[in-house]
């Protein structure tokens, strides 16, 4: 199996967030094909357009380190129905100026968790939409709407519970299968 590196974008800059426990998760039951590294999105300054002639270190560090992977991976809460504005924010630096957008053709996955029972199911919906619009090859299936209990992902990483262990293993799996399609379709 050929190897990929995945840069991932946790969606909370909570001190105690789910989500990034549950990116730490991910790391730990990716294949070793799939390498992981977070790609920092806490930096950046709000986005307008005044920066595109002269995009400041957080928003260069942003594209270098999105273009130095081979497919990117959303880890996000939904809030509001929809995806933090912290998130926004990343994928609305990324993908300008225009005409150097960061996610033309890099393959993505999203996934995230919540307490509530449908896991961020419709943040998730409009993630789909936007990254649509970046023109990112997605992964359509399986999708990963995680319900979180406590104590079900520790602070180290670690599952505690099997079924959900194994589903995120296999999730991380097709990730790698399909980032290898999109790869033999649109060689870099
Ligand atoms: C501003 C805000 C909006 C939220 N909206 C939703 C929501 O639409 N759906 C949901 O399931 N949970 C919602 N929540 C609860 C989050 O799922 C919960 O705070 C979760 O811990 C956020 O993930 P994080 O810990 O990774 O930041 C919201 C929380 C905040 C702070």
């Amino acid at each position: 199996m050929s190897t990929f590196t995945v840069g991932y974008l946790v969606g909370s800059l909570a001190r105690a967030s789910i989500n990034r426990k549950l990116a730490l998760a991910l790391t730990r039951l990716a294949p070793v094909e799939l390498p992981m590294r977070e790609v920092p999105i806490g930096d950046l300054p709000l986005y307008s357009y005044d920066y595109d002639k002269n995009y400041p270190l957080a928003g260069r560090a942003l594209k270098e380190a999105i273009a130095n992977v081979d497919a990117v991976l959303f880890v996000t809460p939904e809030y509001n129905r929809s995806i933090p504005g912290v998130l926004k924010n990343a994928i609305d630096w990324a993908s300008r100026p225009y005409g150097h957008n960061s996610f033309t053709r890099k393959p993505s996955a999203v996934i995230g968790t919540s307490p509530g029972k449908i896991g961020t199911a419709v943040g998730q919906q409009h993630l789909r939409s936007i990254l649509s619009f970046c023109n990112s090859p997605l992964m359509n299936a399986i999708e990963a709407y995680i319900q979180f209990e406590p104590g079900l992902i520790t602070d180290e990483g670690e599952v505690t519970v099997k079924s959900t262990r194994d589903f995120l293993r296999n999730f991380m799996s097709e990730f790698h299968d399909f980032i290898a399609r999109v790869d033999a379709a649109v060689p870099k």
